[in-house]
């Protein structure tokens, strides 16, 4: 038995910026964009905020699963791009939505955000600690978007997702198949200062990657994570009706399919429309799954992300 998803949601801002608005700032193009990368157009926020956007997508997501705030024991949000370091992203949620009973606290594991999220509400429900939780991944990336650096403008895009946990069996029959990474020593590949303290790091205030080393290290540990996954649950991987990965490119995604021998339409894909939103990926793809009522009861998933840190991780989900 296991932490189901019993609801989600999301939230975009209005504004879209198509790609050949964005090769009017730099020396791109779309074509070179959409063969690169997959990406045709991605929303930037305008008023829009990481709490705002992370509270109107909860609010969708207990819509969705049918309970009210009250009913919430815990939330977690996970972002990199909040325009605030105190107070919490999850504390402000917790306000927005009138959850008074909620425990609330903020993760950054990046754009493996979600399973980071989701591997510690799932635990604290095995624990016996809480019973409902909220997990969401809100993105506001272009805060931290140098529009003249072409290596990264064109890739990113704001807004987020979320979903309701619940066990539907006691937690002493609980099993979670999560596995959660992280190599520090990567950490370079992925960099962006937050400008202030005494001791200033040698990034600069913009996110910087080195795209290339990013790329060629989720192709080799995001299959070899998935197959930890698989392991654990007791699946193969011709069992798993769909992998929900992370929207950083469409390559990649192609060339994990490929790997794990399974075909491309096991991976539904958000990332032509909302380029890669981080941590909010997974629960934006997870909704618009949901709500297109492509996930029936039964139906088997294996969600898995990687980002800076360099971090990556997966787990076993059952609808
Ligand atoms: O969310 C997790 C974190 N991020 C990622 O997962 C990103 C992973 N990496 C990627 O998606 C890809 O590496 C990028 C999309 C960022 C870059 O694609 P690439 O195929 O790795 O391109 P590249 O960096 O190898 O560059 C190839 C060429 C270079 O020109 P030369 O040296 O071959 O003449 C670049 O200067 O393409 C050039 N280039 C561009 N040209 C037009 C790089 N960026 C652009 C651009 N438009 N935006």
């Amino acid at each position: 038995m296991f932490v189901k998803i019993a609801g989600t949601g999301s939230f975009l801002p209005e504004r879209v910026v198509d790609n050949f608005e964005i090769a009017r700032k730099v020396d791109t193009s779309d074509e070179w964009i959409q063969t690169r990368t997959g990406i045709r157009t991605r929303h930037i926020a305008t008023d829009e905020t990481v709490a705002g956007m992370a509270a109107k997508a909860a609010e969708r997501a207990l819509e969705n699963a049918g309970i009210s705030p009250e009913e919430i024991d815990l939330i977690i949000v996970s972002t990199v791009s909040a325009e605030q370091s105190l107070p919490c992203i999850a504390c402000d949620v917790q306000k927005a939505l009138g959850a008074k009973r909620a425990a609330a606290f903020d993760v950054n594991s990046a754009c493996s955000g979600f399973i980071t999220g989701y591997q510690a509400a799932a635990a604290q429900i095995k624990a016996g600690l809480v019973k409902t939780a909220l997990v969401i991944g809100s993105e506001c990336l272009s805060n931290y978007v140098d529009w003249t650096d072409r290596g990264t403008c064109i890739l990113f895009g704001d807004g987020a997702g979320a979903a309701i946990l619940k066990a539907d069996c006691a937690p002493e029959d609980i099993q979670i198949p999560c596995v959660l990474h992280a190599d520090g020593s990567l950490g370079e590949a992925l960099t962006c200062s937050l400008g202030h303290g005494k001791h200033k790091v040698p990034f600069d205030e913009y996110y910087r990657m080195d795209g290339k080393a990013i790329f060629k290290f989720a192709v080799r540990k995001v299959p070899e994570v998935i197959r930890e996954v698989l392991k654990m649950s007791g699946h193969t991987a011709d069992e798993i009706d769909f992998f929900v990965l992370h929207q950083a490119n469409k390559r990649i995604i192609d060339a994990i399919a490929k790997r794990l021998r399974q075909d491309e339409s096991k991976f539904p894909m958000n990332i032509m429309d909302n380029g890669n939103i981080s941590s909010a990926c997974i629960p934006m793809l997870l909704d618009d799954m949901n709500r297109k009522g492509i996930l029936k009861p039964g139906t088997k998933l294996v969600l898995a992300g990687f980002g800076a840190g360099l971090t990556w991780g997966g787990f076993y989900l059952e609808w």
